[in-house]
């Protein structure tokens, strides 16, 4: 028989449904509380709520496990190109070759931009941030393709998935191309995905440029091992922001700003400064472990700590694998990767880390490759989003499968009661 919770309030006892998942994972399911008790349940942060019930990415924290529709994300990593991974959230199974063609085709197909999207960059201050002309750009999209903002057209969906899938590398790219006063690069659709974003990136239209093997296979990883993570922050805003049946383009915008916090992508980029500053400043990693542990100061080790991973972040394990291969086989010796290495060490044996749980994270090590591969620090976070858009969408579609109602949580105010409004004369 289905297990059921029990909820006393006041004389009465409530029965809730228990939902287990695939993993064995149970929830009360909540649903009816309002209608039988008039209560609702209150979570700020919502760290004990389940907003969805959801096939696509499954996380124990406690095990350090990561998974893709049911693969481990170490052998789709090893396996695996983004675009698969891509296609994998996207449509729930491993692409077949020819799946695979078709969508790469396509995909490529749709990485030009409009030609007016030059002004739109030209508008920006030169240090305007990525991820606000990233978010800006996605958002834009929505004027420049009318014909594909239905959420309830599968043909229209399916349009601008891959047109979002195509131009988010272009977009990001002429971000950084714009900052730094060079020629926007036409994309090279002969190049794979990631090919194609480093040449854009890269290239300009005086010298030739070769994308270089290794670092296309290191960002490959890096997008893959980004692509979705379930219920984190900007993918709640994705589905929350799409559940009102705007279309796709603006709700991935909504995503792009709130990846863009310090607190969430944008701790990738705080990583490095973090790095850069102990490098520059002369200041010990010691010193800066016992700043970030110190109540009177507001630093932390940035790249420390997850809402679910208690254990370690399986994705940051692979990333400083990849990160020492990356740099080696570039030849490159880097001050920054030591002192990273040394607050790992440091954190990882002190009993503030060891007690609070707090491991490195996904961010930890990807900024020293970026860094590495040529890449600004301003444009970390927008990589990010490149890696993340395939989780989003697939959030995204699958809430619109499952949910019909506008996401729309509840309050409990603490504000004045009633009280009448003074003219300004009297007040
Ligand atoms: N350095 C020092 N102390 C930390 C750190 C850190 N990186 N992270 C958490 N703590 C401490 C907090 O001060 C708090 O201590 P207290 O209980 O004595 O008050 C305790 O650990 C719990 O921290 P919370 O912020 O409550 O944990 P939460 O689960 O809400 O936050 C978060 C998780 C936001 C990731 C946090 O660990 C953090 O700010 N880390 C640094 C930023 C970062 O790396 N973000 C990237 C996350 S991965 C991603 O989004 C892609």
């Amino acid at each position: 028989m289905a297990e059921k919770a029990e909820l006393r309030i006041g004389g009465d006892v409530i029965e809730l449904d228990v939902i287990v998942g695939t993993e064995g994972e149970r929830a009360i399911n909540i649903e009816e509380l309002r209608s039988k008790t008039g209560l609702i349940t209150l979570d700020p942060s919502y760290a004990n709520t389940g907003s969805c019930e959801s096939s696509i990415t499954f996380i124990d924290g406690e095990k350090g496990i990561l998974r893709y529709r049911g693969y481990d994300i170490a052998e789709l990593a090893e396996k695996c190109t983004f675009l698969e991974t891509a296609y994998l959230l996207i449509e729930g199974k491993l692409p077949t070759r020819e799946e695979l063609d078709k969508f790469r085709e396509s995909i490529r197909y749709h990485t030009m931009v409009h030609e007016d999207f030059r002004l739109f960059y030209r508008a920006m201050p030169k240090d305007a941030h990525p991820m606000a002309a990233c978010s800006a750009a996605c958002a834009s999209l929505a004027t420049f393709y009318p014909d594909s903002l239905d959420p309830r057209d599968p043909r229209e969906v399916e349009v601008g998935v891959h047109r979002l899938i195509a131009k988010l590398p272009t977009i990001a790219s002429y971000a950084y191309k714009h900052a730094i006063g060079q020629p926007f690069m036409y994309p090279d659709n002969r190049l794979s995905y990631v090919g194609n974003f480093l040449h854009m990136m890269f290239a300009t239209p005086c010298e030739p440029y070769e994308v270089d093997p290794v670092v296309e296979r290191a960002l490959d990883l890096l997008f893959i091992l980004h692509a979705d993570h379930e219920q984190n922050c900007s993918t709640s805003t994705v589905r929350i922001v799409g559940s009102s049946h705007v279309n796709l383009f603006a709700s991935i915008s909504a995503g792009i700003n709130a990846l863009w916090g310090p607190r969430h992508g944008g701790a990738n980029q705080g990583v490095i400064e973090m790095l850069q500053a102990i490098a520059e400043e002369g200041i010990t990693a010691k010193d800066f472990v016992d700043r970030a542990k110190s109540r009177n100061d507001t630093s932390r080790l940035v790249g420390f700590g997850h809402r679910v991973y208690k254990n370690f972040d399986p994705r940051a394990k692979i990333i400083k694998k990849a990160c020492f291969d990356v740099l080696a086989r570039l030849g490159v010796n880097s001050k920054l990767l030591e002192i990273a290495v040394e607050l790992e060490e440091l954190a990882l044996k002190d009993d503030y880390f060891v007690e609070r749980k707090l491991y490195p994270n996904v961010d930890f090590y990807s900024g020293v490759i970026y860094n590495a591969i040529g890449t600004p620090e301003s444009m970390f976070t927008a990589m990010f989003a490149i890696g993340r858009l395939p989780g989003w969408i697939a959030q995204w579609a699958e809430m619109h499968d499952h949910q019909h109602k506008i996401g729309r949580p509840r309050q409990v105010y603490q504000g004045a009661n009633e009280r009448s409004v003074q003219t300004i004369d009297e007040r």
